[in-house]
């Protein structure tokens, strides 16, 4: 597959070691991570591809830190400061972060997101116990603003003018909100009449310029390609190494939150695949600091009409990763879900998402509409609520139980990427029985799909009285 970022910033170059110093002690670079190559960039150049090879780069922050056993006490005491950096889920690990001392953080606070127990999820699982780390408490209801709030940091560093991302509707609502707060020019390209109005509305609300492009997401992604050599535009999307490095703080606070016993497995939704990325680089980092002895296992799931890595998963004919991601991905035309934040084809991080799996001995599945919209209703039966690619993790655990991959008694934490009333017409249409996806307009044998929800809750007409209300308990009990 051809990457939709074709190249680098031109002026980019490669550091005689690849290192820039920011700051007295915080020496990082970029790195690609593509093995044959490992091109080492400075911390201040604005690229999102190697401009050697065109492989994904990544944050190397420097792992030799002399307080390291003494980090997760430091962390925790932060949680009770009132120091800017320290309210912030993500800052409060910035020992982890490519940045200065004196840097000017943008931030809403982020991070600090709940981890629940799950008894009616666990039990419809299969497991003796679940938990649900609800990245939809973030400020603008998803996980974006853990990565977002280091990328806006590092384009308002670098003097961007203008910040742009490509979105099924998460990614724009933060980036909107989060230039906002930075005072930068923001424009977003959504694929039109494809996000949920909700997600919309937020980036309108934050005053961002709204592109409404006739395509789907991966054609956004391909102008966002074409964009990323304008030095005065500054791309926000997960290709970009400063978002992974944000998002890799919530497997900090996973493991914090766990009292740093490691989880057996930790799942995750996949659609441009930053998530997963940037959860596999967090615990791998902690792993290479000594303050875990293990990974847990990264397991990804997907919507069944738009899975190309679940497809290669499947069919790949080794575990070894250089193998595996020299097969390269089958780029998917016209990715087809409900769960529209991960209605995506060709998603820009398969590599490094596939790495963080195949290291950690993860699984990448996929799984159908009907069981996204059934789990998404048994996650609001435990008080929670998400949307509805978020509900695609406890389907997957559902199928990963039933296939023996996961043991009912091992521990699971399963990431909840968005708030439920990020998509409130998913929701009302799945209890009012009218929830479907319509048929392939290409594909003539293609038939609507109607979905049958098994926790269907549909609001009840009775006239204005007591007696009435109470026989309708009553019916209902
Ligand atoms: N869940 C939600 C709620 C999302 O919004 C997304 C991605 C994902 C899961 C998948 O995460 O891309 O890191 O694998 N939303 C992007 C957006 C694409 O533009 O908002 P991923």
């Amino acid at each position: 597959m051809s990457n939709p970022i074709p190249k680098a910033a031109p002026q980019t170059s490669a550091t005689a070691d690849g290192q820039k110093r920011l700051g007295p002690e915080i020496v990082a670079v970029q790195r690609c991570i593509v093995q044959s190559c490992g091109a080492a960039y400075g911390i201040l150049e604005q690229i999102y591809l190697c401009p050697r090879c065109g492989g994904p780069l990544e944050i190397e922050c420097p792992l030799d830190l002399a307080n390291r056993s003494a980090l997760p006490s430091l962390w925790h005491a932060r949680g009770a400061s009132q120091d800017l950096r320290d309210r912030s889920g993500v800052w409060r690990y910035r020992e982890l972060l490519p940045f200065g001392d004196g840097v000017k953080i943008i931030t809403l606070f982020e991070g600090n997101t709940p981890l629940y127990d799950a008894p009616r999820c666990a039990k419809y699982c299969g497991l003796s116990a679940l938990r649900l780390k609800h990245q939809g408490c973030n400020p603008t209801g998803s996980f974006k603003d853990t990565g977002m709030t280091v990328a806006v940091t590092q384009a308002a560093s670098l003097g961007a003018r203008t910040v742009v991302c490509a979105s099924t509707g998460n990614t724009a609502a933060s980036l909107a909100a989060y230039a906002a707060r930075a005072e930068l020019q923001c424009a977003i390209l959504l694929p039109q009449g494809q996000i949920s109005p909700a997600k919309l509305a937020q980036s309108l609300d934050h005053g961002a310029i709204v592109c409404e492009i006739e395509g789907n997401f991966d054609d956004c992604m391909r102008l966002i390609g074409e964009l990323a050599d304008e030095p005065s535009i500054y791309i926000a999307n997960s290709i970009n190494p400063f978002r992974v490095e944000g998002q890799k703080t919530v497997a900090f606070e996973v493991l914090q939150q766990c009292e740093w016993r490691v989880p057996d497995h930790v799942v995750v939704p996949g659609g441009n695949m930053g998530n997963s990325s940037a959860l596999g680089k967090g615990f791998d980092e902690m792993l290479r600091l000594g303050l875990i002895d293990r990974l847990p296992k990264i397991s990804v799931i997907q919507a069944e009409g738009a899975a190309p890595l679940a497809h290669l998963f499947a069919g790949r004919k080794s575990a070894d990763y250089d193998s595996a991601s020299s097969e390269g991905i089958e780029v998917l035309k016209d990715p087809r879900t409900l769960a529209t934040a991960i209605k995506i084809g060709a998603p820009v991080s398969w590599r490094k998402a596939l790495r963080a799996v195949l290291s950690s001995h993860g699984d990448i599945i996929a799984v159908a509409e009907q069981e996204i919209a059934d789990a998404k209703a048994m996650v609001g039966r435990d008080g929670i609520g998400c949307e509805p690619a978020s509900a695609a993790t406890v389907a997957g655990i559902r199928k990963l139980v039933a296939a023996g991959k996961i043991h009912p008694d091992e521990s699971v934490v399963a990431v909840l990427t968005g708030h439920v009333l990020k998509d409130p017409d998913y929701v009302s249409n799945y209890h009012r029985g009218t929830l479907s996806l319509a048929a392939n307009p290409d594909d003539k044998t293609d038939e609507p799909l109607q979905i049958q929800g098994a926790f269907r809750n549909e609001a009840v007409k009775i006239s204005a009285s007591k007696k009435s209300i109470l026989e309708s308990l009553e019916r209902q009990r």
